[in-house]
Order: structure tokens, then C-alpha cells, then sequence
């Protein structure tokens, strides 16, 4: 009894004075640890008799409790000591600058879109949406190409494995869906996202086109071409732009013409790019739309809005816009 008196006697002594976690780590060993004098008590126990280690036993567990006590306040004291000593000796310097948060910026496919979007609205047209899961029959068949006709391989499509539907492979569905809700005189564009079996420098897997329909009275081709050039013009900001249209082949219009804008190479080579596809709506597709052709007639095109933002933005590589490399994306903030 006297040792263990002795042994807390030493130990609250020692305990109340460290200064440091490694000299409370040291003092502790002293008592608890492999050789400490507590752990040599309770080693002893193992020689004792049951009535005395019964006593024993409880006279050091109460020692132990009491040292461990000791310790863990001794913990805290040094714990706060240290935190006020560091805040003694550090200061924050508040001139110096702070870390910015990095600005976002649009999509330069979508920064084209909205300028699109706009110059559309002041030729008086609204955007429309349609699915992007297309059933057979508003990307084809309504579209005055019946089964097994060759212009269904134009696009290499992909088809969803029901076989009714697929993932659009142009905006032009959107055409009939729109015909079927409304009645004509209209103007819209649909921009909207379209999908290929097509993969290289300026075909994308996934790339978006503009469609665009006008239905009224006595529209003709001398109004899609006004249109185009007027728009191409205002959007590439320049006058002299010059535009092409090149006879070409839709199953949905009559006649089709192929658009292709003037364009000058890195080399400063003046090149022709094809951006769409257009012409006068075809009598039946308008049939399909419930629209009468005796009393209407409407254009409608089809342009690559990822082709319009890599010429306006100088980018010669199609893949760049869907790659997130942030590198490439922040050029465009
Ligand atoms: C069509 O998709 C027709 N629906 C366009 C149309 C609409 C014609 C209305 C008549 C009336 P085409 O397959 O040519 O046509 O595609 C139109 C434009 O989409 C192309 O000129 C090109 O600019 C763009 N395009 C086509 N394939 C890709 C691709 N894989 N990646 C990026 N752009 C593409």
C-alpha cells in the first residue's frame, strides 16, 4: 500500500509539471508502460493468494485510474498550451492575395447557338425542340422516304434495338412535329443535338444541327437563299461573304440544294466548306404535316452548328468541342 501511495504521490508531481507531449509520453512509460511501476504491480497480483489479490487488486486498479486521470489532463494542458503558443507566433498576412475561384465560361458551341438563336429571332423566327430518340417514321417515312428506300442509308444511323426507334440523325423530324401542331404561316429553327456513324477531323459521332422551316403563301427558293446569305453574313460579320448553292438530292424537298460558305485555309487558301443541306418542302411532306400544298409552300434547311462555330472560332478540329480539355475550352471565356 505504502508503494502505491508513494507511486501516485511521484507521479501527480511529475504529471502537473510536463511541458510537452514527448515528456508526457516518457512519464507515462514510467507508470503503464512494458516496465512501468503500475504494470510491475499488477504483474505481482499473478503471485498472490485469492483473498489477497482480491484486496490488491482493487488498491492498484484505483492507483491506475487516478494516474490515467492525471495523464489525460496533463494531455488537454499541453494540448491548449500549444495551440495558444502557435497562435502567439503566427499572424496571417492579409495583404497578401487571395486564391481566385476560376471563372466558367459558355460552351463555344453554345456561345454560337445563342448569337444563332438571335439573329434568327430578328428575322422573325422561334425555336422549337423535338426528341432525340426518334421513332422510324418521323425521321423517315414522314419524310417521303419509304422502307427500304436508298436515301435511309445517307445517314448511317443509329437504331435502337426495338427497331421503331433510333437516335435522330437529323434535325428534320422536328418538321412534321411542328406541322402537325401548328397551323401555317410559321418561322422557326430547331437547333438540337444529332447522331452518326461518323467519326474523323469534321464529322462528329454526336454534333448538332440548326433546322429551319418557313411555311407561308408563295414561298420559294429566292427566299431560303435571301435568308441563308442574310444570316451567314450578319453572323461570320461580313458583307462580302460569298455563299453557294449547289444542286443536290433530299427525299423532303423539291428542289434540294447543298449550302457551302467561302472559306480561307491556315494558308490563306480561299476554300468551299459544305454546311448544310436545304430546299423548297416537298409537297408530300407537307401532306404528311396536315398543310395543304395548293395553298402553301415553305423552304427548310438543315445547317451543322458545330461546322459555323469552328469556322467562327478558327478551330480546325471538330473533336476539340467535345473533349472538356479545359485548356481548349478557356481560350473561348
Ligand atoms: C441533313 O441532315 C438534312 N436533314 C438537311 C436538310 C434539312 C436538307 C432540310 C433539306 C432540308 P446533311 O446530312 O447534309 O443533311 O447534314 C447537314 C449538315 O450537318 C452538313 O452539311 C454538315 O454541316 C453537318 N454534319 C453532317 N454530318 C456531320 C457530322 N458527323 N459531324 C458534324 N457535322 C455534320
Amino acid at each position: 500500500m505504502c508503494t502505491l501511495k508513494a507511486i501516485l504521490h511521484d507521479a501527480t508531481m511529475l504529471l502537473k509539471a510536463v511541458k510537452s507531449m514527448p515528456e508526457l509520453e516518457q512519464t507515462k512509460a514510467k507508470y503503464l508502460g512494458k516496465s512501468g511501476s503500475l504494470t510491475a504491480q499488477l504483474k505481482s497480483l499473478g503471485t498472490m493468494g485469492a483473498e489477497e489479490k482480491k484486496v490488491a487488486g482493487a488498491a492498484i486498479n484505483q492507483i491506475k485510474a487516478q494516474v490515467e486521470t492525471l495523464i489525460s489532463e496533463a494531455k488537454s494542458r499541453i494540448a491548449s498550451a500549444e495551440l495558444e503558443a502557435t497562435l502567439d507566433t503566427e499572424s496571417i498576412d492579409v495583404t497578401q492575395p487571395g486564391r481566385s475561384a476560376g471563372v466558367g465560361g459558355l460552351h463555344p458551341v453554345t456561345r454560337a447557338l445563342e448569337q444563332i438563336e438571335a439573329l434568327f429571332a430578328t428575322m422573325g423566327f422561334a425555336v422549337a425542340d423535338g426528341p432525340e430518340i426518334e421513332t422510324d417514321y418521323y425521321c423517315f417515312t414522314a419524310l417521303n422516304t419509304p422502307p427500304n428506300h436508298p436515301a435511309r442509308s445517307m445517314q448511317d444511323t443509329f437504331y435502337i434495338a426495338d427497331s421503331e426507334h433510333v437516335l435522330r440523325p437529323h434535325t428534320s423530324p422536328v418538321q412534321i412535329r411542328y406541322m402537325e401542331e401548328h397551323k401555317p404561316p410559321f418561322r422557326i429553327i430547331c437547333p438540337g443535338r444529332v447522331y452518326r456513324c461518323d467519326h474523323d477531323a469534321t464529322h462528329s459521332p454526336m454534333f448538332h444541327q440548326i433546322e429551319g422551316l418557313w411555311i407561308d403563301e408563295a414561298i420559294s427558293l429566292a427566299d431560303l437563299k435571301g435568308t441563308l446569305t442574310q444570316f451567314l453574313r450578319a453572323f461570320f460579320e461580313r458583307d462580302d461573304m460569298q455563299i453557294r448553292f449547289r444542286p443536290s438530292f433530299f427525299p423532303f424537298v423539291e428542289p434540294g440544294v447543298e449550302v457551302d460558305m467561302e472559306w480561307e485555309n491556315k494558308g490563306g487558301k480561299i476554300k468551299w466548306l459544305e454546311i448544310g443541306g436545304a430546299g423548297v418542302v416537298h409537297p408530300q411532306v407537307l401532306r404528311n404535316g396536315n398543310i395543304d400544298p395548293e395553298k402553301y409552300s415553305g423552304f427548310a434547311f438543315g445547317i451543322g452548328l458545330d461546322r459555323l462555330a469552328m469556322l467562327k472560332y478558327g478551330v480546325t478540329d471538330l473533336r476539340l468541342f467535345f473533349e472538356n480539355d479545359i485548356k481548349f475550352l478557356s481560350q473561348f471565356r
